[in-house]
């Protein structure tokens, strides 16, 4: 066994492993600062209008308040292009629970006890908060995020439908839903009036996010300042899924509360209910799918038509269903975006979106074609299984989703699934089987640099700005660093978190291990190349991402099958999940320990998302009411049985120096289809609408 066998492809538990549970890791919050001044917001209680008067005696009273900042007196931002971060610069109110003030204070409970006494009084405008598939004001983005286009069309979905042997046409929907990372998000601003130059930045935040770079150049816009000017620092962050992807206005508060007590630290941490209006969502989705098959279920038609909502203030377009257009081999092929912009927060990222709604109508779709054509849902899949990609012509770098279908076939017990839906009764529940296939795309984005420096006595430090949210990229980055310098895992300390250190793309998209990755080993080899395998104490090299001329040619994407056994209560409706099992064709595995971690994780959102998450928007007051861990319900561990991920022993030879494609998304894309189709197994009652209750099964 050679050095590198040993770093790379082995289960190496995480390096922060021990920090993080002795409690001695700082999250952002919890970052020692002295004498912090604490924050805490003024929210509309209003969906749209504006603000006409507030009343901040009482609270600028309290004993230890330091100041009330509202739009009539904060700082006015150099640059108010999004009006996500245009925050305090009017009295506009755009969406309820938006910032309209912030109480500073000595502690945390003076800061919101005084803000429960600001009195504000609104003009209120009629609001409109509700999704519709047939309001008249839907509108065509531009284009879809990730840059995808708005529609696409290829042959004559209309024709083949109408000529195709067996149809589906149905409309799935997935509701408003809410990350809800463990850690809330939070921030220490600290703004120096005499700084400005590196070694004493005008503004420093501690602050709980995905990506040091990108809240830092956001900031740096924002307040009209140089990236160099302001220093981002996040080691550990405790949770994201997407909602830490970007600077929030929760960011720009702070910086705001902190230029109001210049020179003191500014605490802000959202709470959980405040996280509901802040912080981003994922949109409800209303999907038209239509699909085509002849006898024999070869399909002549996929059409995936999706309606979903932004904000009035900023557009975010779901790619709902950009997933479809490469997914099966129909050669007339559908897709269409419609959005209604209304007065809601401004949703965002989270975990796979796009995939995670889309794929609950396309593969619960897929399941009903199976059904109708008389065929089992794996044979469908597999005879719809392109050669190479229908949208983009281009081979596949490795499709392998019917070797997943087949493996998690054999290992799921697949053959024992009821054939005729609703007949698996013992006492009083129905059990069943379901499958979904799952897809994630190869991103990788550009804009990476790492520095490689060798500390004498055999030790390596690798320094790139990168975020480690909870996934084990810092372990994996350093089992890389290793592998690439040919030295144990234990000389290699890899620093990360902190926009001092050299320039990295943001932990999502699936992408950090192959973006990071491939330039921690592009600086490695340039390390090498200069100094051999002696370097002098001090030596000191580095490189940019390299480019990968491969992910042009080929369609890159990861794969996966996944399998849910259900037993539902006849007489409640109640359903139990006993089984979940994913197989995943994701290229090499760099850490078996956290890639897994990482598959059973999205897939116990999926769980989440088939059975539970729900946010409830009451349109007579634009308010998200189930604002908590009370009432919006995520799974617990009572809900969470024996959910388990295997992958395919591969290597994508078109990936990178790495030969690995992105793990963090594809677990949760399928998993509540997966489960639906198995309700429909256990029940024969088809549930096109998430989540899955109870009551819909009665
Ligand atoms: Mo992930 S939703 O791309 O952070």
């Amino acid at each position: 066994m050679t050095v590198q066998d040993r770093v790379v492809g082995t289960p190496s538990p995480r390096v922060d492993g021990r920090a993080k549970v002795t409690g001695i890791a700082a999250y952002a919050y919890d970052r020692p600062v002295d004498d912090p001044v604490y924050a805490h917001p003024l929210q509309a209680t209003i969906a749209r209008g504006r603000v006409a008067a507030i009343d901040d005696v009482a609270a600028a009273g309290v004993k230890g308040v330091l100041a009330v900042v509202t739009h009539r007196d904060a700082a006015r931002l150099a640059d108010t292009e999004d009006a996500e971060l245009s925050v305090l610069q009017s009295d506009e109110v755009a969406f309820r629970g938006q910032f309209i003030g912030v109480v500073l204070a000595e502690t945390p409970e003076i800061a919101r006890h005084a803000a429960g006494l600001v009195r504000v009084e609104y003009d209120e405008e009629p609001h409109d908060t509700e999704l519709r598939a047939d309001r008249t004001d839907l509108y065509a983005p531009e284009q879809v995020n990730g840059g995808f286009a708005t529609d696409t069309d290829e042959g004559d979905v209309d024709a083949a439908m109408e000529a195709a042997a067996v149809t589906v046409d149905e409309i799935y929907t997935t509701p408003m839903e809410h990350n809800n990372p463990m850690e809330p998000h939070s921030t220490v601003a600290i703004w120096n009036p005499g700084g400005g130059f590196p070694e004493a930045p005008r503004l420093t935040l501690f602050d709980s996010t995905q990506s040091v770079h990108s809240v830092r150049s956001t900031l740096a816009r924002v307040f009209g300042l140089r990236p160099e000017q302001v220093r981002v620092v996040s080691p550990y962050v405790g949770g994201g899924f997407g909602s830490k992807g970007m600077a929030h206005a929760h960011n720009v508060l702070a910086v705001l509360a902190a230029r109001a007590v210049a020179g003191r630290p500014v605490k802000l941490a959202l709470t959980r209910h405040q996280m509901f209006s802040l912080a981003g969502h994922r949109t409800p989705t209303i999907q038209r799918v239509r699909l085509g098959a002849d006898e024999a279920g070869r399909m002549t038609a996929v059409a995936h038509e999706v309606v979903e909502h932004t904000s009035k203030i900023k557009e975010f377009a779901e790619q709902t269903a950009v997933g479809t257009r490469m997914m099966y081999a129909a050669p007339n092929r559908r897709t269409s975006h419609r959005v209604a912009a209304l007065d809601v927060p401004v949703p965002s990222w989270m975990r796979a979106p796009g995939e995670a709604p889309g794929f609950f109508g396309l593969e619960v779709a897929m399941d009903e074609l199976a059904a109708a054509c008389g065929l089992d849902p794996i044979e469908l899949r597999a005879r719809n299984d392109p050669r190479s990609d229908p949208e983009s012509g281009r081979p596949w770098s490795g499709r392998h989703l019917v070797r997943c279908l087949r493996e998690g076939a054999a290992r799921f017990g697949w053959e024992d699934r009821p054939v005729v839906p609703g007949t698996r009764r013992r006492g009083r529940e129905l059990g069943g089987m379901g499958v979904a296939s799952s897809t994630y795309p190869y991103y990788r984005f550009p804009g990476s640099r790492a520095v490689v420096a060798y500390g004498g006595r055999g030790r390596y430090t690798v320094r790139i700005g990168a975020a480690d949210i909870g996934t084990g990229a810092w372990t994996v980055l350093t089992q890389i660093a290793a592998d690439a310098l040919g030295c144990p895992l234990g000389a290699v300390s890899v620093e990360i978190g902190d926009s001092g250190l050299p320039s990295a793309t943001v932990a999502g998209g699936s992408s950090g291990t192959t973006s990071w990755g491939s330039t921690i080993v592009a600086a490695c080899r340039s390390f090498r190349r200069v100094y051999g395998d002696d370097p002098p104490p001090g030596a000191e090299a580095g490189d940019d991402m390299p480019e990968n001329p491969d992910a042009e040619r080929y369609s890159m994407h990861s794969f996966g099958a996944q399998f849910a056994e259900v037993r539902v209560d006849a007489d409640t409706g109640e359903i139990r999940v006993p089984r979940m099992l994913g197989v995943f064709s994701v290229g090499r595995v760099i850490n078996p320990r956290t890639a897994r971690s990482q598959f059973i994780g999205g897939m116990t959102m999926g769980l989440s998302m088939a059975l539970l998450e729900r946010s409830v928007l009451d349109h007579r007051t634009g308010h998200v009411i189930n604002h908590d861990f009370a009432e919006y319900l995520i799974a617990t561990n009572a809900d969470v049985m024996d959910v388990d991920a295997v992958w395919l022993d591969e290597e994508d030879v078109h990936a990178g120096p790495l030969g690995a494609r992105g793990i963090g998304e594809i677990g949760i894309v399928g998993a509540a289809a997966a489960i639906a189709n198995a309700v429909h197994n256990a029940t024969g009652i088809r549930v096109r609408d998430l989540p899955i209750t109870p009551d819909l099964l009665l």
